[in-house]
């Protein structure tokens, strides 16, 4: 069947916004949960309008392609997921911009020169089960499926009822490398993170580096008590060193120029009157090398452990999400650079510790990302914004980059493979 032209940006943006918005203008797009289920329709539609193949890998992951799926693919496209009071645009922006990519491009060739699949990765940011990039560590074999299918979110659920609930199969779960080793090169869009490309002036920038990160969960297990009757001395109170390890983890990672984060505690009863029985504590933490994250880590956590014990509480300590850091191949980056430039001149190049599916597809693939600028820095709130003149600014560039990838004969032949190109760590600054 001959592709057919979409909605336009606007149309696109306009039909996905509101799924899934809060009345106060957030987003609550928790994987596998209604309005995520409904993001993953509009995905659907999209590919049906354009008559280009849907297909629903092993691992939630949607794809639809232009021209017969295929060995040398080039894939673009990002998540329609988000975190519990997201942004509109961290991930839904890649997906938009690639589907409107490949409009243009079918105007240009008509045919494909080679496959090119546009792809919405389940559950990127984990803000349900807890585990950042499930789709594309799922496919690239780099979590255990068993272990991610049985993690719970905060209702109970596990990952694999939802998908059950959601109609699909959880059973088929799994690495899946034969679809990998058909990608040739995956470029993500992705809005930025933070104010670098609007304190540069520029509306669209190239990664250069992904920092390592990971997520980790203290529980502290104490005794409830009366809030009006036990002394202070007698108290086993989970909520000091609960409350010890939020301070120590900033000031720890300030000393080490890196980046903690507790976003989410939980305390229980959680009664007024009383002495918590339980707290329990989720750490982010992320620098430029996967061995500065780890010490500090460890770190926060042996300084945990003797606070626990002059409180005569219990800790137990777990990581639930390990991200490898990534610096996208440096062949490739001069590419987009190149391609970018052409139409819309200089373009700079950042590092980010925001986590994404192309830095866990960098282990295997030829890998690229793209920023667009975000005039208010934020991200991971509703305050986050592109304009749509720069939305549009990121559809060129990103056409420009898939056509130069469409028409390189060579095969990315000077893109070396990703497991040489790994070596280091990302050195430059976060953008944030
Ligand atoms: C996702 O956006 C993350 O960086 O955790
Ligand atoms: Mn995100
Ligand atoms: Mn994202």
């Amino acid at each position: 069947m001959s592709y057919a032209q979409g909605d336009d940006f606007e149309e696109m943006w306009t039909s996905l916004a509101p799924l899934g918005r809060a009345p106060d203008g957030s987003y609550q797009r928790l994987a596998w949960s209604d309005a995520e289920l409904s993001c993953r329709d509009w995905f659907r539609r999209q590919a049906r309008l354009r008559n280009m193949l849907l297909d629903e890998d092993r691992n939630g992951n949607l794809w639809a392609w232009w021209g017969e799926p295929g060995a040398g693919a080039i894939v673009t496209g990002s998540h329609l997921d988000s975190v519990p009071g997201g942004g509109g645009f961290d991930g839904p922006l890649g997906v938009v911009s690639a589907f409107a990519a490949v409009d243009r491009l079918a105007r240009r060739y008509g045919q494909p020169p080679k496959p090119l699949a546009v792809v919405d990765f389940a559950d990127e940011e984990g803000g349900r089960f807890g585990v950042a990039c499930a789709g594309s560590r799922l496919m690239t074999g780099q979590v255990d499926p068993c272990a991610l299918l049985a993690r719970t979110d905060r209702s109970g659920v596990t990952l694999a009822e939802a998908m059950t609930a959601a109609g699909f199969d959880p059973s088929r779960c799994g690495a899946d490398p034969g679809r990998v080793s058909k990608i040739a090169a995956f470029v993500e869009l992705h809005i930025e993170q933070g104010r670098t490309l609007d304190h540069l002036g520029a509306p669209v920038g190239v990664a250069a580096a992904v920092w390592p990160h990971g997520r980790w969960r203290f529980d502290f297990t104490g005794q409830a008590d009366h809030a009006g009757t036990t002394r202070i001395v007698d108290r086993r109170d989970p909520l000091i060193p609960a409350a010890h390890l939020i301070l120590d983890a900033r000031a720890q990672a300030e000393a080490a120029e890196a980046l903690a984060t507790v976003g989410r505690v939980e305390v229980n009863p959680g009664a007024t009157n009383a002495v918590a029985s339980r707290a329990s504590v989720w750490l982010d933490a992320r620098a430029p090398s996967a061995e500065t994250v780890r010490n500090l880590v460890e770190s926060i956590r042996v300084a945990s452990v003797q606070r626990c014990s002059h409180h005569r509480v219990a800790l137990v300590a777990s990581e639930e999400s390990w991200s490898d850091g990534a610096s996208f191949p440096a062949a490739l980056q001069e590419r987009l650079v190149a391609s970018v430039r052409a139409v819309l001149g200089d373009v700079p190049r950042l590092t980010t510790g925001a986590g994404h599916d192309a830095a866990v597809l960098a282990a295997q693939v030829p890998t690229a990302m793209l920023f667009v600028r975000n005039p208010t820095g934020v991200s991971h709130d509703r305050a986050e914004s592109a304009s749509m003149q720069d939305c549009l600014r990121g559809v060129d560039a990103l056409s420009a980059v898939l056509a130069a990838l469409l028409d390189d004969a060579g095969g990315l032949s000077d893109v070396p493979a990703p497991a040489a190109d790994r070596a280091g760590s990302p050195s430059a600054v976060a953008t944030r």
